[in-house]
């Protein structure tokens, strides 16, 4: 497998290298018949997928040592201040943005505007807690009450400034929205919800909306995948063996399903058969979780997680990724949502980065971002 990981690894530094050189004063999302013709800087600073480029980046520079992807990463580290000034469009996914920037910049290189950075984006999201309910609010506007399966991954950065200052209250409140998330969204079957809505004052659940699944009940794949990462890097940064039995439950669900369909995901589990919407970044994502559950549990458990997601990562390499160098995007079959036909079935920025993670994995030279 590490043959093979390495194999993958020199395909992704060529073509990487090669969209470093053609990238200029651009944050990239999605790539467009091979182009990434939106520039996000100028699109939306604020989007949640901002931090990715960067990340897959950092994982490079730590993997071969290039400067180009140093640079390169160091400039959307830098073009996102400004979105930490505007303030407004900012929600709780500055987990997903700055811990794949300012943190993983801080911990490689021990910039100290990148802690600042960081530390500010913290702030931000423990801002973000609601006491009464025990869970980090998701999104802005009238969404008071809402909280998302997404955010298991986003409190990655309260863990990490726990530990940088030493101050519990961080941790205090990641503990609290996993707890709450374990209760709320997680289903005892192994699966989940997208979102639960709760009174904003008293804390209690008011209803369980469709998110970007398919419909209420259903199974939106790459939100499970969220709960699979999530609740395991959980674990990793409590020890609570409670987040542990959940990302194993929700990896148990996740395996089922995909063994109907080699390893790649369905946008939702649960949807009708037609139309087939398939979502390529779940399963990098999920093969990322796998690999982190093999790593927690003891040697006898071990091949079950990490032979899954090795299968999966294979899967993606020999179906969906593109290695043509003068084309932008890897991971082909990316989808944003069910019900968002534009960004179905696309290279998507995290699609490439999970994958990258995954592959790094394997090869035993990937970087701790989360
Ligand atoms: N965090 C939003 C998504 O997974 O699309």
């Amino acid at each position: 497998m590490k043959e093979w990981a390495e194999n993958v690894l020199k395909k992704l530094d060529n073509k990487l290298t090669a969209e470093c050189g053609r990238m200029g004063e651009k944050i990239p999302y999605i790539a467009e018949k091979g182009v990434y013709k939106k520039n996000m800087i100028e699109e939306n600073l604020s989007w949640w997928t901002n931090g990715f480029w960067a990340g897959m980046l950092w994982q490079m520079y730590h993997a071969t040592g290039k400067e180009v992807y140093k640079e390169t990463a160091e400039k959307s580290e830098q073009w996102l201040d400004e979105a930490l000034v505007r303030y407004e469009g900012l929600h709780h996914d500055v987990g997903f943005m700055w811990l794949h920037t300012a943190v993983a910049d801080y911990r490689l290189t021990g910039n100290p505007d990148s802690r600042r950075r960081a530390l500010h984006a913290a702030n931000l999201l423990a801002g973000r807690y609601n006491p009464a309910g025990r869970f980090i609010r998701a999104w802005n506007l009238d969404k008071t009450g809402w909280m998302i399966i997404d955010c298991m991954m986003n409190i990655s950065l309260l863990y990490w400034a726990a530990e940088e200052t030493k101050d519990p209250r961080y941790s205090y409140i990641a503990g609290s929205h996993a707890d709450t998330a374990m209760e709320k969204l997680m289903r005892p079957d192994g699966s989940c919800n997208h979102i639960a809505v709760m009174d904003p004052r008293s804390g209690e659940l008011l209803e369980l909306p469709e998110g970007q699944g398919y419909a209420s009940g259903s199974s939106w794949s790459r939100g499970q995948a969220w709960a699979v990462y999530g609740f395991a890097l959980a674990f990793r940064h409590t020890g609570d063996v409670r987040y542990l039995d959940t990302a194993k439950r929700a990896a148990h669900y996740f395996i089922a399903n995909v063994a109907l369909t080699e390893g790649i995901a369905l946008v939702d589990f649960r949807a009708p058969k037609e139309p087939v919407q398939w979502d390529t970044t779940a399963s990098a994502c999920a093969a990322c979780g796998l690999l982190e559950i093999a790593e927690a549990v003891p040697e006898l458990e071990k091949e079950l997680y990490r032979r899954h997601g090795e299968q999966i990562l294979k899967k993606l390499e020999e179906k969906y990724c593109n290695w043509k160098e003068e084309e932008d995007g890897i991971l082909q079959f990316g989808t944003a949502a069910y019900h968002r036909q534009e960004d179905t079935h696309v290279p998507i920025i995290y699609g490439d980065y999970f994958f990258t993670e995954g592959v790094l994995r394997l090869a035993g030279k990937e970087f701790g971002i989360w």
